[in-house]
């Protein structure tokens, strides 16, 4: 998805050839998430005018059409406060093309320029009103209408100050949106707004801050909305609804929080553009404003909601900047696979005492009491994310004695699925900003159900919304397709699953044997990731083939859907998990001694079912490739080819057997030649709908 980077520097000289450089470092650090062109604004070299370059594809091929444009830009000249911003854009409305690209802005002239991550969904009643004013439009996107409109906004109201400007803006936009703005009319100052889009705000300063929180703004106090109203009815874009009324800021107040002399601010979607430079930051909320004027940053709030905490905290990241490093490996998706051994047991630290078979969840331990009152569990996520609640609703069901659903995000409001007060409903999402996900989660909010998160993101949407939560604490995970998150979600869901059962006497001993089973997993998953150089060789023998089948059943069958996607968004090749109980229903019709099929077979409840499907194949001519256990001579025997994985508890089993399938789909992509970080037409968070 697209990703914004913006750096204002006041009182702190950089050259201009420092600012460009921090900007397309910042996009660097953002092209993770998927994007298709990218694009900066800065001063003018004069100082008069805005500079905006923008290129389709890559940040380096921006970062070229920089270099060559040196001159022009007069990269050598020092500037004491100023504004850079930039963006990666992932195209939604218009194709992938420089006058696509963000930023977008006003007028020829650049009075406004933005930066823009989510859809603006009534952007086309804006526009129209727009053009009836004499605006022209020179791109695709639903962005121009932003910053064309705060240009319409500033004519009429010249006395307006920017962060006033944006306030009035944000407040006739539809849909989701994290903004960044510069202005030729405002210099040395930014403004940013949010609302569904994840934002924060990175703040290096020479000296201690003096405060950990900021507060917040109002320009309408609850109850009195009226107040100092100044009527824009006038500039009311003519559409569908009724637009709200728009008001002037009755705020006068001057606040400084940030009383320092040097200081530097960073905008970013994401931290892992801002962590080299600060670990402060604050993560806004949706409808906040922060501006920054002369080197002061205030956060704004059009309306004081009753439940607003009047403050927003300065949080200090725990990130390391050599955690989104790729060190020595070849891609960011090989080191998280290789992560494993440690993160898995990041996920546990802390939580599990192996010595007294106790587990602790300190995100959800007060509502425990409540969820298992509860009428049934709902799980939710999308992707990567459903899968680990596939893998572990059997473990929930047998451990808590609940009805437990899986769903998909949308599928699941696509039906308008009836939800009760006494629902208990976990959404799960490595980023915390899946749209989907987070569209549900407010869903099920407003029904009155209980809402706990699964994320890894530390200050998400999903995180903050969500009443209680486990983070699953994987580190940051920047390759597109999900590995360590998936081992660390599921790892999470199983300690839940040991918490709803602490107090069953009956269930007593499975819960020491999967304690157990967990203490092991680090080493066990040290043991599969020696199996790399057989999967590379087996990838050498698959990675011409048009399609991989993968079956399995039980514990195993979210592995098989889980092994099958990986395949797809990395190698672009057809690829299915099917459910070995369903074989002789239809997949069997697929299979002959051409067909490329992995079977999971390991020792679990269903092992005695699984042979039944190994057999059925192998009676087609087919050749499975079989993952099991090391040393089960009985099911190699049947095998093709052989992944031996360690033997674990049964409903641990999937997280050592989704292993060589991370492995596998990160090989054939290779050979593929394919971009195992950022594969074709995906993102790393989705934010769309
Ligand atoms: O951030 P989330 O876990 O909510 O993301 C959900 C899916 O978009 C994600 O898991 C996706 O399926 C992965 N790219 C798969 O590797």
């Amino acid at each position: 998805m697209c990703g914004i980077f913006a750096y204002l520097n006041y009182l702190t000289p950089k050259t201009r050839r420092e600012v460009l450089e921090l900007l397309i470092n910042g996009l660097k650090r953002l092209e993770y998430r998927g994007y298709d062109s990218a694009g900066v604004a800065l001063d003018s070299a004069d100082g008069k005018d805005i500079a905006v370059v923008k290129k389709s594809g890559k940040v380096q091929a921006l970062q070229d059409e920089i270099n060559s444009l040196e001159k022009v830009l007069d990269v050598d000249q020092e500037v004491l406060c100023h504004v850079g911003i930039s963006h990666t854009r992932w195209a939604t409305h218009g194709v992938p093309s420089a006058v696509n690209a963000h930023p977008q802005r006003s007028d020829a002239k650049h009075g406004f320029v933005v930066v823009h991550n989510g859809i603006i969904t009534n952007y086309k009643d804006i526009k129209v009103f727009l053009q009836g004013k004499g605006y022209c439009f020179e791109s695709e996107t639903d962005t121009e209408v932003i910053a064309k409109f705060v240009d319409h906004l500033h004519n009429q109201h010249p006395t307006y100050s920017f962060r006033e400007l944006v306030e009035q803006v944000i407040e006739q936009l539809e849909g989701a949106f994290a903004l960044c703005f510069k202005s030729k009319y405002f210099p040395g100052q930014c403004v940013a707004a949010r609302r569904g889009s994840p934002l924060l705000v990175g703040i290096k300063a020479k000296t201690k801050l003096a405060t950990d929180h900021i507060p917040i703004l109002y320009s309408k106090e609850a109850g009195n909305e009226d107040a100092e109203a100044s009527t824009l009815q006038d500039h009311r874009p003519q559409g569908r609804d009724p637009l709200p009324t728009m008001h002037r800021s009755a705020s006068t107040a001057e606040f400084q929080p940030i009383e320092d002399k040097e200081v530097e601010y960073f905008f970013a979607s994401d931290a892992s553009a801002v962590i080299e430079h600060t670990n402060r930051v604050i993560f806004l909320e949706d409808d906040d404003v922060a501006a920054v004027k002369e080197g002061t940053l205030s956060i704004h709030r059009l309306k004081r909601s009753l439940d607003d905490p009047h403050l927003r905290e300065i949080t200090t990241l725990k990130m390391e900047i050599q955690q989104i490093m790729k060190g020595n490996f070849s891609s960011f998706m090989q080191k998280e696979i290789f992560e494993q051994p440690e993160s898995v047991v990041n996920t546990m630290r802390g939580r599990l005492n192996f010595q007294s078979k106790t587990v602790t969840l300190g995100g959800i331990k007060d509502y425990i009491p409540e969820i298992k009152r509860c009428r049934r569990l709902m799980l939710i996520g999308c992707g990567t994310s459903y899968h680990s609640a596939v893998a572990t609703r059997q473990l929930l069901e047998e451990l808590t004695e609940l009805p437990v659903m899986v769903e998909l995000a949308s599928d699941f409001l696509d039906r308008n699925t009836p939800i009760f007060r006494d629902d208990v409903c976990f959404f799960i999402s490595q980023s915390g900003e899946t749209a989907d996900t987070l569209m549900a989660l407010r869903y099920c909010k407003q029904r009155g159900a209980l809402i706990v998160g699964i994320t890894n993101t530390v200050g998400s949407s999903i995180c903050r919304e969500s009443h209680c939560g486990v983070h699953i604490n994987a580190g940051p995970e920047i390759g597109v397709a999900s590995t360590k998150a998936y081992t660390s979600q599921f790892i999470s869901m199983v300690m839940f699953a040991l918490v709803m059962s602490e107090d069953r006497i009956s269930l007593k001993s499975r819960r020491h044997e999967i304690i157990e089973g967990l203490c092991q997993l680090g080493d066990q998953i040290k043991e599969v990731l020696k199996l790399d150089e057989a999967v590379k060789e087996l990838a050498e023998d698959l990675f011409q083939n048009k399609s991989l089948l993968i079956m399995g059943r039980g514990y195993n069958f979210a592995t098989c859907m889980e092994g099958a996607l990986k395949v797809k968004e990395l190698t672009y090749m057809h690829s299915e998990g099917i459910m070995a109980g369903e074989l002789k229903h239809g997949p069997l019709a697929l299979v002959d001694k051409a067909m490329p099929i992995i079977m999971i077979v390991t020792r679990d409840p269903v092992y005695v079912k699984c042979m039944n499907a190994l057999q059925q194949v192998t009676a087609r001519e087919g050749r499975p490739i079989v993952i099991c256990e090391k040393g089960d001579e009985e099911t190699k025997q049947f095998a093709s080819r052989v992944l031996e994985v360690p033997h674990t508890v049964d409903c641990l089993q999937g997280i050592l057997t989704v292993i060589p399938m991370q492995l596998l789909s990160y090989h054939i992509a290779v050979l593929r030649g394919c971009n195992v970080d950022c594969p074709r037409n995906l993102a790393k968070s989705v934010t769309v709908e």
